[in-house]
């Protein structure tokens, strides 16, 4: 299995760090320049002398060109990227060749590090179709799944290759060595790996090998989690420390081969056991590389906050139209940034993006207070108190050292408790700001005796739940409130905290998580994102031995599997499916596999009842896309709305003024962006009607007639011709239009209706968001 590393890994890296210690760095950043696809047959040396020459024109000596170099890509993405000054990027991205030329900045980050408040747990796909991926577990066993990430740690037993086949013949791919990582920790699970961070180093300097290997192995967690959620064996009697959540774990393609491309690093500072980033330079190195491995589905649990860029500027969505041109499926993570409106991330059409939700489990431990009032408190924490007495009960608010600024004094951050006023008792801190699991290790430091961690009002009732270092739990943040008056009107407030069981069959599930990020889709308004939810709270799935459980500098601890959420946890459910999908119908196209996993997408809890989320509100297009994923469902979806290359392109022409591709130049005009075929409708600023074209292929089993109904948006009629479709063939396509009128409704408010086609057997459902102008 082992290869040689490909050429154009041992770039000058030396001559990068020597760069940025000496003073030629000041001016200079990692740009990516976007050439667009490579036209026709070349070699690799000749793709560099192209490259090369580019640059040769806008620096000043061919070894200046030559050494500027961080990654040349040459699969399939034609590009590069180079050390540049901002003049010379823009000289670049003048010429007539070069579609974009942008910094990569360390703004990539994983989608669940980044933000700790979601560290949790399940196992792996119980309480959804778990039935469906059993029986058709075989299946999958080609099918190659890269996963982007932080690296694997090959050892654990969700990795083994017992039984399994050969390598299917299709992989190019190769084991890279390095820090703790040989050739033989590949095998027929793992049969590739590779690590990428030039783009990383030039930006940071020489990685600091405590706190990461140089190598494919995770020291994180994040990326053995993942893995193991898409592709892990089925491994019975695993579980949290503790023992919760014990059970069978299992990737949702159990049989599935795993392709690694480590892009992620710790970010140097205060926190880079917790703190993670991944550049756009080394993101767009692995998906080139992946491309030309021959994987068939990547899972990419990577995005951004903030303001998102456009296509062209963007490294993942780059490399994920890459993909989409060899079949590729893309699934990313929405973002963990709800539920504020627009903060979703991944926008391109050409990717899934997968929101998360939960499942039907809980943690139950349960709070006495000394008035008697009993509340329901969440927690995976290992230990338990000491004496089953009542304990004394403090607000963390009331016992912090003098100088604690009043707007964090409740929050137990480090070192702001005051030892004399917790030791021995319970202490109640809030969330807010600082990780929640790093709240518990300062309640313990102050020699408190247990933690309850109680939710902000923004947090509602999404209850977290950690493998804190002491006794604890956490609580909603109505009983928050309610144990607050308690410690206010009680002379000598007291508690006790019980121990924690897991408890399944919790209703309603699903319920959208509050973290999930929400629409509408900043970069193009009239295409929706997310497209799909899935599970990603309270994850149970594969872990690092090198990190600790909360992942803290100071936790020794150390396991094979951890608890931990986020929209990091539910892609990798759904590229496990599409990986299943692509087993059953190899010729399937990626937009026809999301097309299946969105259509037959479930709208309804487990009692029956419209989806919510954590507020008890009903959920949306907006927050679900088009609803909870149902692998069982997909697999026979009946229609699909299918979408080639050439239909992104002219989508890029029209959504963001340019071509993405320079051989293929924009038609004078370009359709609307609503006219993409995509499986769901989003309009935006609705002015008067419009109608919105799309075409559905029959992959059902032959003649058939679908007819539609329409659920109409409030204030919008929905007409939709015709109104049967008639297929004699399977393959065959059919056309309709969709018209929308506004009844005028006024202000621009979000309103949401659905249209389904149904023959009877299948139910094809789309939904439509509409904004009015
Ligand atoms: C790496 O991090 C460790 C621990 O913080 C520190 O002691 C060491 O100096 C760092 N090494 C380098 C090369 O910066
Ligand atoms: C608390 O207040 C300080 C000073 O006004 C501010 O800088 C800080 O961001 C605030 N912290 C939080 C968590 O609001
Ligand atoms: C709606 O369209 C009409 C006619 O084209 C135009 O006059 C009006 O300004 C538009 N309104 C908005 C809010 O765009």
């Amino acid at each position: 299995m082992m290869r040689g590393p490909s050429p154009y890994l041992v770039l000058p890296v030396f001559f990068l760090l020597f760069c940025f210690t000496a003073s030629c760095n000041e001016l200079r950043r990692v740009y990516i320049v976007y050439l667009g696809e490579h036209k026709g047959l070349r070699t690799g040396r000749e793709i560099l002398e192209d490259h090369h020459s580019l640059l040769r024109s806008v620096k000043n000596s061919e070894e200046e060109a030559l050494n500027s170099v961080v990654y040349s890509y040459k699969h399939s993405i034609n590009g590069f990227a180079a050390l540049l000054t901002e003049e010379e990027a823009t000289k670049l991205s003048e010429m007539e060749q070069v579609v974009s030329a942008f910094p990569g900045e360390a703004r990539w980050s994983p989608h669940t590090t980044r933000s700790w408040e979601f560290i949790m747990q399940e196992e792996g796909l119980q309480g959804w179709e778990l039935e469906w991926m059993t029986s058709k577990a075989k299946l999958g066993k080609e099918v190659i799944v890269g996963v982007v990430d932080s690296g694997v740690w090959p050892e654990s037993q969700s990795f083994g290759d017992a039984g399994m086949g050969p390598i299917p013949e299709r992989w190019k791919g190769i084991c890279q060595e390095g820090d703790a990582f040989d050739s033989s920790n590949c095998n027929k699970k793992i049969i590739g790996a590779r690590y990428y961070l030039k783009g990383y180093e030039a930006y940071y300097g020489s990685l600091n090998r405590t706190y990461a290997y140089r190598s494919p192995r995770d020291h994180d967690g994040h990326g053995t989690h993942t893995a193991s959620t898409v592709a892990g064996r089925v491994v019975p009697g695993v579980s949290a420390l503790g023992g919760f959540a014990r059970g069978t774990a299992a990737g949702g393609a159990p049989l599935a081969r795993l392709a690694i491309y480590k892009v992620c690093w710790p970010i140097p500072g205060p926190n880079p056991n917790i703190e993670n980033t991944c550049f756009d330079a080394d993101m767009l190195a692995a998906f080139d590389d992946a491309i030309g491995d021959g994987v068939h589905v990547l899972s990419v649990s990577i995005g951004a906050s903030g303001v998102p860029p456009k296509y062209s500027n963007d490294g993942i969505a780059i490399g994920a139209l890459h993909a989409a041109k060899h079949g590729i499926v893309v699934a990313c993570s929405a973002g963990n940034d709800g539920p504020a409106p627009a903060t979703v991330s991944n926008l391109a059409p050409w990717m899934i993006t997968v929101g998360a939700s939960s499942i039907d489990r809980a943690f139950d431990s349960l709070v006495l207070l000394g008035n008697g009032v009993t509340i329901k408190g969440q927690t995976v924490t290992p230990y338990v108190l000491k004496s089953s007495e009542l304990y004394p009960l403090v607000y963390a608010g009331d016992a912090v050292v003098p100088g604690t600024p009043g707007n964090v004094s409740g929050q137990c951050l480090p070192n702001s408790l005051d030892a004399k006023k917790v030791r021995g008792k319970i202490v109640v801190c809030l969330r807010g700001s600082g990780l929640r699991v790093a709240k518990g290790l300062e309640v313990k430091r102050a020699g408190g005796a247990a933690i309850i961690l109680g939710n902000a009002v923004a947090n509602g009732n999404e209850i977290p739940v950690d493998a804190h270092v002491l006794p604890g739990t956490a609580v909603s943040s109505d009983d928050a409130i309610a144990i607050l008056k308690y410690i206010n009107a009680a002379r000598r407030p007291s508690a006790k905290i019980g121990s924690a069981r897991t408890v399944l069959g919790v209703t309603p599930a699903p319920v959208m998580a509050a973290f999930s990020s929400r629409g509408p889709n900043r970069v193009e308004p009239n295409i929706l994102k997310p497209d799909i939810t899935a599970p990603g709270l309270n994850i149970l799935a594969a872990w690092s031995e090198s990190s600790s459980p909360t992942k803290l500098e100071d936790d020794h601890r150390s396991v094979k599997y951890n608890l931990y959420s986020g929209t990091s946890m539910s892609c990798p459910h759904v590229s496990a499916v599409a990986a299943l999908l692509k087993s059953l119908h190899p010729d399937w196209s990626s937009s026809a596999i999301r097309s299946a996993m969105m259509t037959t997408a479930a709208v309804v809890n487990t009692r029956g009842a419209p989806l919510t989320d954590a507020a008890g509100q009903a959920a949306g297009p907006l927050e679900l896309g088009s609803g909870h994923v149902r692998p069982n469902h997909a697999s026979d979806p009946g229609l699909v709305y299918d979408a080639s290359y050439e239909d992104y392109l002219l989508f890029a022409c029209s959504s963001i003024g340019a071509q993405m591709d320079p051989s293929f130049p924009c038609p004078e005009t370009s359709p609307s962006p609503s006219d993409l075929n995509y499986p769901s409708i989003a309009i935006s600023d609705l002015n008067g009607s419009v109608t919105v074209r799309r075409t559905v292929t029959n992959v059902g089993p032959g003649a058939t007639r679908y007819r539609v109904t329409v659920t109409e948006p409030t204030g919008v009629s929905v007409s939709i011709s015709p109104g049967v479709l008639s297929f004699k063939r399977v393959g065959q396509k059919k056309s309709f239009s969709v018209t929308l009128k506004a009844r005028g409704t006024p202000g621009k408010v979000y309103v949401a209706g659905s249209y389904t086609w149904s023959d009877g057997a299948h139910v094809v459902r789309s939904p439509i968001v509409v904004s009015v102008a």
